[in-house]
């Protein structure tokens, strides 16, 4: 159910730069309405090429937030962040970790898809978002860090990671490692589900995702940890 109807948006669209952003998300209190607002950001050319603005979702006092890289196709068509097969092997790996899929909130760095037409046929392949399309986004993710004040924040794969935790964070290095950071009381980073799914082999794939739900189980403990009076 839509929250805020399109009349109570801003008159003015504040929300076609990237400066002009960073003075509206603020004043916006409620996930709902950010992303109705978040609906005509063109705070980057991304807008132009993407389906629609894929917000977060979750509930909105969730305890623990997940943070990707940007949406893939599925989710651009959707609406909806993690739906496609990356999503899917996220769900398999919080249900075998013992973690309430339907209690998390997740989200993405990027919130439109980034993409390039594949070659032949028409396929829409996945493009790394740039470090400006990044930083033109992030107004969007700091109010979504401020209105859920999550107390477990785990970054999936190095977009996410670098973006929030700084450029020299090491993904393969540092997965699983509690981080000091002014985020989140517990932050933590991870692989990205798709590198999973792009895993070279079945032993390879079973072993990667072995390590996933191994991290998710940390994360598990940590909410337990965080819960505990
Ligand atoms: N990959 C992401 O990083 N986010 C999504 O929402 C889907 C795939």
């Amino acid at each position: 159910m839509k929250l805020v109807s399109k009349t109570l948006r801003p008159s003015v669209d504040h929300t076609n730069s990237a400066s002009s952003l960073a003075n509206l998300t603020p004043t916006l209190k409620a996930v709902a309405a950010l992303r109705d607002a978040a609906r005509d950001c063109k705070a980057c050319d991304l807008w132009k090429t993407g389906t629609q603005t894929v917000f977060g979702e979750g509930p909105s006092r969730a305890q623990i937030m997940f943070v990707g890289e940007q949406p893939g196709d599925q989710e651009d068509l959707a609406g909806r962040p993690f739906v496609g097969p990356a999503g899917k092997l996220l769900d398999q790996a919080l249900e075998q970790a013992g973690v309430d899929r339907a209690k998390v909130y997740v989200t993405n760095v990027v919130k439109h898809f980034k993409w390039i037409a594949a070659t032949r046929g028409k396929k829409r392949i996945h493009k790394k978002p740039r470090y400006s399309e990044i930083n033109a986004c992030r107004p969007w993710l700091d109010a979504e860090l401020r209105v859920v004040k999550p107390q477990i924040l785990v970054c999936l794969g190095s977009t996410a990671a670098q973006s929030l935790l700084g450029r020299e964070f090491s993904v393969t290095r540092q997965r699983g490692q509690l981080i000091d950071s002014p985020l989140a009381r517990f932050v933590m980073a991870t692989v990205h589900p798709s590198s999973i799914l792009r895993a070279p082999d079945d032993n390879a794939r079973h072993m990667q995702m072995q390590a996933f739900v191994n991290d998710l189980q940390k994360v598990a403990a940590l909410a337990r940890k965080a819960e505990a009076p």
